[in-house]
């Protein structure tokens, strides 16, 4: 648009702010002013949810204050906390999984083979892989103390390392749940070859021979490790048998 056209003349419009305008120090004012309500009335309007109440006062975020409505919408999207291990050797479906609940719950995922592909790491260098699982598994637990679900895409192929993220977790007080998602080599060897001749991100070759390798390095989590994790909330269950 040139410098000197009329601004007026060109255009036409109205737009309708909220009013007033909410700030912090009314924010601040409007939960002050809010009556208590019993944590146990919180759930939003038309929902079976409840709200966790632990951030912000109940009348802010239980519709029992239509003054706090703006915020309620902001609160009410946020999960709880709750950590997601996703076991399971290549192709067993761990990414197709992680981006169905990270949509669904929401949660933040962290999968080591995107972001190598993004920084031109070769998938198969073993020291880095280590250190950004280190370093993601970090990022995980601050996230975590924040109120995020995560979702970690770790393949954890040893006992000891889904054993260190669950105490880690619980050590936090947030619930940790382990998915075991298993195939047959056949199957595992049709999915990665399907997989790679579509060239999707970061996908690498990954020959049967290095399937039938790995299968003899994972250990596989049996009922007594699986019974020692949380379940997931009845609400996701369905969605799960999808997979
Ligand atoms: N339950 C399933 N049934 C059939 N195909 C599936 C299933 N889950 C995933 N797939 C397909 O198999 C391929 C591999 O899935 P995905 O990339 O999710 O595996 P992955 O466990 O993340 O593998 P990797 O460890 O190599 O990252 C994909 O093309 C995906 O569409
Ligand atoms: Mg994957």
């Amino acid at each position: 648009m040139a410098r000197d056209t009329p601004l007026a003349a060109a255009t036409s419009f109205s737009v309708t702010l909220p009013e007033p305008p909410i700030t912090l120090p009314r924010y601040h004012s409007m939960r002050q002013a809010a009556p208590a309500v019993p944590h146990a009335q919180c759930r939003q309007p038309g929902s079976a949810k409840t709200v966790s109440a632990s951030r912000l006062g109940c009348a802010s975020m239980c519709g029992s204050d239509d003054r706090a409505a703006p915020w309620r919408q902001l609160v009410d999207t946020r999960p709880e906390p709750r950590l997601i291990l996703l076991c399971g050797l290549p192709g067993s479906g761990k990414t197709t999984l992680a981006k169905r609940l990270a949509h669904a719950m929401p949660a933040v995922r962290l999968c080591p083979d995107e972001w190598m592909a993004d920084l031109g790491v070769s998938l198969f260098d073993v020291e880095m892989r280590d250190r950004l699982e280190r370093r993601f598994w970090a990022h995980a637990q601050e996230l975590l103390r924040l109120g995020q679900a995560v979702i970690l895409e770790f393949g954890f192929w040893a006992r000891t390392e889904r054993e260190e993220k669950r105490l880690g977790a619980r050590g936090l007080g947030v619930p940790v749940e382990l998915h075991y998602l298993s195939a047959s080599i056949d199957e595992l060897c049709r999915r990665v070859e399907a997989r790679s001749a579509a060239g999707g991100r970061g996908t690498v070759p990954i020959t049967r021979g290095m399937i039938e390798d790995y299968a003899q390095l994972f250990e596989v989590p049996g009922d007594d490790e699986l019974g020692l994790f949380d379940e997931p909330p009845a609400d996701r269950r369905p969605a799960e048998r999808n997979q």
